[in-house]
């Protein structure tokens, strides 16, 4: 089953899809959250999973992952680290993050202190993650991610299956998704990708198709702009909605 990227402008609700998506499938099969956003903090309240843990945690810190991904660099790619031979099940994850029901998740990090270098690690340590997860029929990987396309930049689409562009009501978002697109249309990863209308009503969700077909995008699914969503956000409380009909079309 799908390891599915999340990706947009800050802001357009890749976090809230991400929240939504997961009750959903949760009711069909196993579904595992990663936080990969190395800024944003609150995936977890939104999933109703309290947990810091972390994968730059689980590999042995920070500095324990760059100095692996230093020699790793050195050794041009020959010199394996552990980090990056060892595949991983679902049955293993249960022994490092945190699970609700049929819901497991995992931060990738967060910066934490100022000064202490850019989020690179963090991203090799996602893309490399993900890349030796193994998913079964009925599992699911989600990854959210952060504001914009660095993570096309660090490669970390290279072992997803799919990818969700959200866009709201912007004409950054429709930008964004029209570069986004470009990028998992080129090279050697070229990725099958949904596009998600978010926060829209019945007017801006015409208008935004039109621009977006004269782009030659076309829409997919759609979540209305719901005061629900932004109320509960506004406390950091959990997100309870499913909504199937959207899976289903985005799946
Ligand atoms: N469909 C929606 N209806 C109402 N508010 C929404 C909706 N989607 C997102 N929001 C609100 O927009 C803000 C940004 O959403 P979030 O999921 O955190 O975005 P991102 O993860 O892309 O930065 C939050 O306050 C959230 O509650
Ligand atoms: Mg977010």
């Amino acid at each position: 089953m799908p390891k599915i990227l999340v990706c947009g402008r800050g802001g357009c609700g890749k976090s809230t899809l991400t929240a939504i998506a997961a009750n959903t499938l949760s009711k069909r099969g196993e579904v595992f959250v990663l936080d990969a956003d190395e800024s944003n903090l609150c995936l977890s309240n939104m999933l109703g999973i309290d947990s810091e843990k972390t994968l730059m945690g689980y590999f042995g810190g920070k500095a324990e992952v760059k100095k692996a991904l230093l020699s790793f660099l050195k050794s041009e790619g020959k010199e394996k680290t552990p980090m990056f031979t060892t595949e991983l099940t679902f049955e293993d994850l249960k022994n490092f993050s945190s699970w609700r029901d049929n819901i497991g998740f995992i931060q990738t990090g967060k910066i934490e202190h100022g000064m202490e270098g850019c989020a690179c690690p963090m991203g090799a340590v996602t893309r490399e993650f993900l890349k030796k997860l193994k998913v079964k029929d009925s599992q699911y990987v989600l990854v959210d991610t952060e504001a914009g396309i660095e993570h096309f930049g660090r490669g970390v689409h290279e072992a997803i299956d799919l990818v969700w562009l959200v866009i709201e009501p912007s004409f950054e978002s429709i930008s964004l998704c029209e570069k986004t697109i470009g990028l998992i249309s080129e090279g050697k990863h070229v990725k099958p990708y949904k596009v998600i209308l978010n926060k829209v009503n019945d007017e801006s969700r015409s208008e935004l198709e039109e621009l977006l077909l004269k782009r030659k995008i076309k829409v997919d699914g759609f979540l209305p702009f719901r005061s629900e969503i932004s109320k509960a956000n506004l406390k950091g409380e959990k997100l309870t909605i499913e909504d199937s009909n959207l899976i289903n079309s985005i799946l």
